[in-house]
């Protein structure tokens, strides 16, 4: 066990919790099992909200009753949508939005993200967030199509205006592929800065 790089779903959190706090709004844009939809729910509750997506709707009812069994759905609004179509879900700014690239584990492997809705998903994501706000995106590349979804991703955020945001990349050298964990941060301003 290796405490400060655990695995690449732990870091992400640890970022998401040095982010967000009570009342903050948050994005699960890849649902799947809740995991990550929990963790965020915590960390804006009380007073919070996340939205959470995805195109499985037997999925979402897991998660419904997991993150319902932890008292926690009345925080949650789970959309039965493709996370592109965020925009046209909510009208708040928002603090931090989660990605979770690949496909369900225990799940169907043929359903995975797709590289021009991720890409897609994170323009109009990058529009919603305040200042300061975070996205983390665990990406695999192990699935087919799993490399052009990365290359995609990349070449995308890589032409992202440095005055606005800042985008890292925390990889393993000796993991083989294991997935690794891109993180985009916007900008605080003056007001928004703690
Ligand atoms: C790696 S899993 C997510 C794991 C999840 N975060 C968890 O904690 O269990 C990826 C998920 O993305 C979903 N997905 C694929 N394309 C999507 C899209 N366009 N919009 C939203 N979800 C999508 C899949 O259905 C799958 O459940």
């Amino acid at each position: 066990m290796f405490r400060l790089l655990p695995n690449t779903v732990r870091i992400s959190h640890r970022y998401l919790a040095e982010r967000l706090r009570p009342g903050d709004v948050a994005v699960d844009a890849t649902v799947g099992n809740g995991n990550d939809t929990l963790v965020l729910a915590r960390l804006v509750s009380p007073g919070g909200r996340v939205y959470g997506f995805d195109i499985q709707e037997a999925a979402l009812a897991k998660a419904s009753d997991m993150i319902s069994r932890h008292g926690l759905l009345d925080v949650v609004t789970l959309i039965h949508r493709g996370h592109e179509t965020m925009c046209e879900y909510f009208t708040e700014k928002v603090d931090a939005i989660v990605f979770n690239l690949g496909y369900l584990p225990g799940g169907d492997h043929n359903i995975t993200t797709n590289p021009a809705t991720t890409v897609r998903a994170l323009e109009n994501g990058l529009g919603l967030l305040n200042p300061g706000g975070v996205i983390c995106i665990v990406v695999y590349t192990g699935h087919q199509g799993g490399k052009e979804e990365q290359r995609q991703l990349e070449a995308y955020l890589g032409g992202l205006d440095k005055k606005e945001f800042c985008v890292g990349k925390l990889d393993f050298l000796n993991r083989g592929s294991a997935p690794f964990l891109i993180i985009i941060e916007k900008k605080a301003t003056l007001e928004g800065w703690q």
